[in-house]
């Protein structure tokens, strides 16, 4: 779970002697180096991996949290909003609270309302409780974990002779792939043979048992040095994946529930570099379908009371699928009325199973929290879905287009092939300060998403601009100091970006380009040429992301940085 959180850890152990609590602030690694030598007793516990809401990474503020008398540890992962008041109540009824966190509130609340049985003492905790939860408790004297979700995403393992409870399938792929999926306000009771569901209301609920499909080797670094390097090179392989099924003789087979033809609108809702997607999505669909499109900030939508409705398809772009402000614009999307879809990875996530429709990118898992290979993937299911709809509405079908998606996996490889040419240019730039990404177009967002890579894993300050937006500002940075990024391949804007260049190169800005293989004349203007295969625009943002990964990450190398864990960031954002 390390890849959620990484600012501090702990566990709780149940032993003859009650429970044992051990934390440590940093990675897992200081917690382990804390514990070895210890001799350990007990077969139940839970532990936690932190990534800070409230209170400071140390070691008090370190989940498990205990009530005063040390007999409930919980770990938790969401927002308690109402932890303020909850706080004072505690407080005024002699309830000690310790830590600056909300999360510490729930072992008191249910060291309150403990009157004999765990589980009521639970459920009337939580019905205190306003927010997001996924928790996992244990008290000293039940050989029982009780979990509960709300909001975040929690997930339960079923094995022989035990049983695991997890924030997501990773942790416990190594041990079972039989997965039950926890849905809002649902409690499990589990014990070490088999497990119970409950609605917060009591009510029994039959759970499915998922079989995950991923091997533990697909989440191994099968022998590359970051986890974001091996999910840059399975680009090709993932893209194999999503297109399995969806193009037969030329034809695009998506299975959609969704009657295309009601719809006037589309309104794409995503954040970071799922964002980046939506905004080549916008491209995209516009182009190919014809349909008016807009891109927002699901952080934004949800609180500007959104002017969608049942005309209106909104989609909704995730990678992890539990990303908590693009969950909670689709809420709000479908609070209105609004059709909704979602382009999703991770299977059975919370977004997932709360979309009417959508589509997986089957890209596997992507560990490093950069995001690489699910976003060219987001890409080209968003080019699928516009190229499906065209069809739809019996439109002359883009055989260039489709032609050149199926030939994609094998124009990637090449462009695979220039990491070690990146690295002698990342080896140049290493030192700079700032840096500047344009493009036009298509190549836009992928300039937007250039700049989001460097400055996530490398920690330099970067911006992505349209290219035609220097001239009313950005321009006055330019100097021998402030390189500038260009995706310059060919397309109906090349020569407004080639005067760009010269308006960069006039003011002394170093410059580097993504070009077209058979370009000739950007290498008059910089020897910092990065040269890609050929293929149409509305695959050109798909190719060239793929030098800006190799770029920010050789960068984010060569300064010593550990990029699958890039500082104060996390895989997926499940709190607002
Ligand atoms: C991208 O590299 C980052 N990890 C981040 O911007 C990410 O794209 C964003 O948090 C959205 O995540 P999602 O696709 O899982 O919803």
């Amino acid at each position: 779970m390390e890849y959620r959180g990484y600012d501090s850890a702990g566990m709780t152990i149940k032993n003859s002697a009650g429970l044992a609590t051990f934390k440590a602030v940093g990675k897992i690694t200081e917690l382990e180096k804390k514990i070895s030598g210890k001799k350990l007793e007990g077969n139940l516990g839970i532990a936690h991996t932190r990534w800070a809401t409230h209170g400071e990474p140390n070691e008090i503020n370190a989940h498990p949290h205990l009530d005063a008398k040390g007999e409930v540890a919980i770990v938790h992962n969401g927002i308690i909003e109402n932890y303020c008041a909850l706080k004072d109540f505690l407080t005024k009824e002699g309830f000690k609270i310790i830590s600056d966190t909300d999360s510490e509130i729930v072992a008191h609340l249910i060291q309150k309302f403990h009157n004999g049985s765990f589980s009521e003492a639970v459920v009337k905790a939580l019905e205190l409780i306003e927010g997001t939860f996924g928790l996992a408790i244990v008290q000293k004297d039940e050989n029982r974990i009780i979990a509960a979700r709300r909001g975040s995403p929690l997930v339960l393992g079923v094995g022989e002779g035990e049983m695991f409870v997890a924030s997501d399938v990773s942790a416990v792929l190594d041990y079972t792939k039989k997965i039950v999926y926890l849905n809002d306000d649902e409690l499990a009771v589990v014990e070490k043979d088999g497990y119970s569901v409950k609605n917060l209301k009591g009510k029994e609920v039959n759970k499915k048992v998922h079989e995950i499909k991923w091997t533990l080797d697909q989440i191994e670094k099968k022998g590359f040095k970051h986890f974001m390097l091996k999910e840059i090179f399975e680009q090709p392989e993932a893209v194999i994946n999503t297109l399995r099924g969806r193009i037969k003789e030329g034809k695009i087979k998506l299975s959609l529930d969704l009657d295309l033809d009601s719809l006037k609108r589309v309104v794409i809702v995503a954040c970071g570099t799922s964002w980046h997607s939506a905004l080549i999505g916008k491209y995209l669909l516009e182009k190919i379908v014809g349909i008016p499109v807009e891109v927002d900030y699901a952080s934004e939508f949800r609180y500007r009371d959104p002017l969608v409705g049942k005309n209106d398809l909104v989609i909704v772009i995730s990678q992890s699928g539990e990303t908590a402000d693009t969950l909670a614009a689709l809420k709000e999307a479908k609070a209105k009325g609004a059709k909704t879809f979602g382009i999703i990875n991770v299977v059975g996530s919370t977004i997932a199973r709360e979309v009417k429709t959508g589509i997986y990118l089957h890209a596997g898992p992507e560990i490093g929290v950069a995001s690489t290979k699910a976003f060219t993937v987001q890409v080209v299911d968003l080019l699928l879905l516009a190229l499906f709809w065209r069809q739809e509405k019996g439109l002359r079908p883009e055989k260039n287009i489709i032609r050149d998606l199926e030939a994609l996996p094998e124009k990637i490889k090449e462009v695979l092939e220039q990491s070690d040419n990146i690295r002698k240019l990342a080896e140049k730039f290493v030192n700079c300060k700032n840096i500047l990404y344009l493009g036009r177009g298509f190549n836009f967002p992928v300039a937007l998403e250039g700049a989001l890579k460097l400055k996530e894993i490398s920690y330099i300050h970067a911006e992505g601009y349209p290219a035609a937006e220097m001239k009313h500002g950005p321009i006055a940075l330019i100097d021998k100091d402030m390189p500038v990024m260009f995706i310059a391949t060919r397309d109906s804007t090349y020569e407004k970006i080639l005067s760009n260049m010269e308006e960069i190169r006039a003011r002394g800005g170093e410059i580097i380009a993504i070009v077209s293989e058979e370009d000739k004349r950007i290498s008059k203007l910089t020897k910092n040429v990065i040269k890609v295969p050929s293929v149409s625009p509305e695959l050109m943002p798909i190719i060239n992301a793929i030098p800006m990964q190799f770029f920010a990450y050789h960068v984010a190398d060569l300064k010593g940085i550990d990029m699958d864990k890039p500082r104060n960031l996390a895989k997926s954002v499940t709190v607002e």
